[in-house]
């Protein structure tokens, strides 16, 4: 199997190298609103965004912001096919503006575009984002009424593009080996992911040369567009990621034999990305290796209750709870090469015996 991932580093309010209607799933976490690192960014967008920003009118500002990340949104709707999904990771704000604190709901905002424009809103998954810092707690420490809850969530908002589901081609071979398993479906297909680990924030715990890049890295961890990919795509889809960053969608999508395609107003990240390209067939190997050891370590427990399992995997050999489950297929990155932003993967079926 053969796979294709590009970058455009240019903005993402137009993406006219895609055509309409042509992409399968957009996973993305753009800027968030009134989140101050992003200060600089929105108002290099729009002068207007700066001058609220100093005058302090802050419910300006944020709508403002919104109105840039909407031009995003709107390719978005271009580009997905009908019936395609659109995943956005975004948290809400909370600042200190003049003498008032207050919250911005960003993921609000973003549900309002896609909810008035023809998508359907599906259940969203909140992940919980640890914060160890002793000085979490806000406001007025341990007196009422004026102490403010610590916000530790972010969301994954999902919205399906027309009201009707996306057509696949009956006993679509991509869709029966791209299923996942039945304990994989309970943990991923729950509202709420106590599980995911955040990711190195610190660009200069990378490596002191990729801290001026800016100051946090703003990436998601590889799990979230990870599941995220297998949960709502099939082998050889197409992935676009609007607010590229360092990639970790596209090599979320690699790992998963995905097409890909991203949009990054910022080249440097790029040195980065191919970084973290040179780690990525151990890791394939490492999280296939991982879904069918647990796969397996389940079984022994469910055993433990019902002995007689009805099916066997096709592949693998091990049993399966469901028929669905019986011709899951993991794939390898067997080799890549590279030119000029665009990766050229091939892909060969995981051999697994234990
Ligand atoms: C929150 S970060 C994305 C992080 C990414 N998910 C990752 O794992 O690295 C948002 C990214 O969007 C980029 N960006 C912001 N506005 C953009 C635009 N209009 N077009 C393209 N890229 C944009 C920023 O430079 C930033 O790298």
């Amino acid at each position: 199997m053969e796979t294709e991932h590009k970058v455009y580093f240019k903005n993402s309010y137009n993406m006219s190298e895609i055509a309409s209607n042509s992409i399968d799933l957009m996973i993305t976490s753009p800027p968030y609103p009134m989140i101050e690192m992003w200060d600089q960014l929105f108002s290099s967008l729009n002068e207007e965004i700066k001058h609220s920003l100093e005058v302090e009118d802050s419910k300006k500002a944020f709508g403002l912001m919104h109105q840039e990340l909407d031009k995003v949104w709107k390719e978005v709707a271009r580009v997905l096919k009908l019936g395609g999904i659109a995943c956005i990771n975004i948290g809400d704000a909370t600042r200190k503006i003049g003498k008032n604190f207050q919250l911005f709901p960003n993921h609000v905002q973003i549900t309002n575009f896609f909810h008035n424009n023809d998508f359907i809103e599906l259940p969203c998954i909140l992940w919980r984002k640890p914060t160890n810092s002793p000085n979490k707690f806000l406001g007025s420490g341990m007196l009422p009424p004026h102490a403010y809850v610590t916000l530790e969530h972010e969301y994954i908002l999902i919205f399906r593009k027309g009201s009707i589901k996306r057509k696949l081609p009956p006993k679509s071979e991509n869709r029966y080996n791209s299923a996942f398993f039945w304990e994989e479906r309970n943990k991923w297909f729950s509202d709420i992911w106590g599980d995911v680990r955040g990711t190195s924030q610190n660009l200069n715990k990378i490596h002191p040369k990729y801290r001026n890049l800016r100051e946090r890295s703003a990436a998601f961890p590889l799990e979230i567009p990870f599941r995220l990919i297998n949960m709502f795509s099939l082998y050889e889809d197409k992935i676009l990621d609007p607010f590229w960053g360092m990639g970790t969608t596209s090599l979320a999508s690699m790992i998963s034999a995905r097409n890909s395609i991203g949009y990054e107003i910022n080249p440097n990240f790029m040195e980065l990305f191919k970084k973290n390209m040179e780690k990525l067939r151990n890791l394939n190997n490492e999280i296939n290796i991982n879904r069918l050891l647990q796969h397996i370590e389940f079984i022994k427990k469910y055993r433990e209750k019902v002995k007689d399992i009805k099916y066997n995997s096709v592949h693998y050999k091990f049993p399966v709870i469901t028929r669905q489950e019986t011709d899951i297929l993991l794939y390898i990155i067997k080799n890549y090469s590279e030119d000029k932003n665009k990766f050229n993967l091939s892909h060969q079926k995981f051999i697994f015996e234990l």
